[in-house]
């Protein structure tokens, strides 16, 4: 229908939780159901920000921490009018990790803080609802080993996972936590339901700003 909002739909969650398969899943089921749907990413390394960020974790290039931090947020902000322009035309965006990536991964090194982390994406378009895929450490462990990028290590991921329980202490984000232990299928029929449901909340309401 004319006029109506599409949804900014965003899938958080620990390396090997199944973000990724699960986004392409959910991107699909929705085409399927009739929404315009679109899938998006971060880091988005096709761009110029991005492409110093896809050498950052792959360890090629050393980057100062919070210099890595604020392009981080700097490659979100760069894609926000194309983000607000798909919304209003009543495309649904399923993301793949967002700014609670950004304030989790950095604020897991030394000597960062939550607040500061955030600010760089303080009114970033508001996601509708941040499905959060929950797998314990030893289901993650079953499914395979980590890759080579600089985060990829228990130790940091574990502190990670603190951080994001941290952020989901924050009652103005619309959090549900999914558990992303059970198999797939079980996994995509709810995260289905969920963001069927997000869509017909959202339509009529304006986008709101992350962290205002
Ligand atoms: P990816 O594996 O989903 O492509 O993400 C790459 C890594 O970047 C992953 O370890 C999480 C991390 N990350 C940040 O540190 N800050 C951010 O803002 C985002 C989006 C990801
Ligand atoms: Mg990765």
């Amino acid at each position: 229908m004319a006029g109506l909002r599409g949804a900014l739909i965003v899938l958080e969650g620990a390396d090997r939780a199944g973000k990724s398969t699960q986004a392409r899943r959910l991107v699909e089921a929705l085409k399927e159901r009739g929404y315009k749907t679109e899938g998006l990413r971060f880091p988005e390394r096709t761009t110029e920000i991005g492409r110093l960020i896809g050498s950052y974790l792959e360890k090629k290039s050393n980057l100062e921490d919070h210099t890595i931090h604020l392009l981080f947020s700097a490659n979100r902000w760069e894609q926000v009018p194309m983000i607000k322009e798909k919304l209003r035309s009543g495309v649904t965006l399923v993301i793949d990790r967002y700014a609670f990536s950004g304030v989790a991964f950095t604020s897991s090194k030394e000597n960062f803080d939550l607040h500061w982390c955030k600010q760089p994406d303080v009114g970033l378009p508001k996601p509708d609802l941040v499905l959060f895929l929950n797998v314990s450490p030893e289901v993650a462990a079953s499914r395979g080993g980590f890759g080579n990028e600089i985060y990829e290590t228990n130790s940091f991921q574990e502190k990670v996972s603190k951080r994001y329980a941290e952020l989901m202490e924050d009652k103005t984000v619309n959090w549900t936590l999914i558990d992303a232990s059970q198999n797939i299928e079980d996994v995509h029929r709810q995260l289905k339901e969920l963001t069927e449901k997000a869509i017909e909340d959202a339509k009529d309401k304006p986008i709101g700003k992350l962290w205002e």
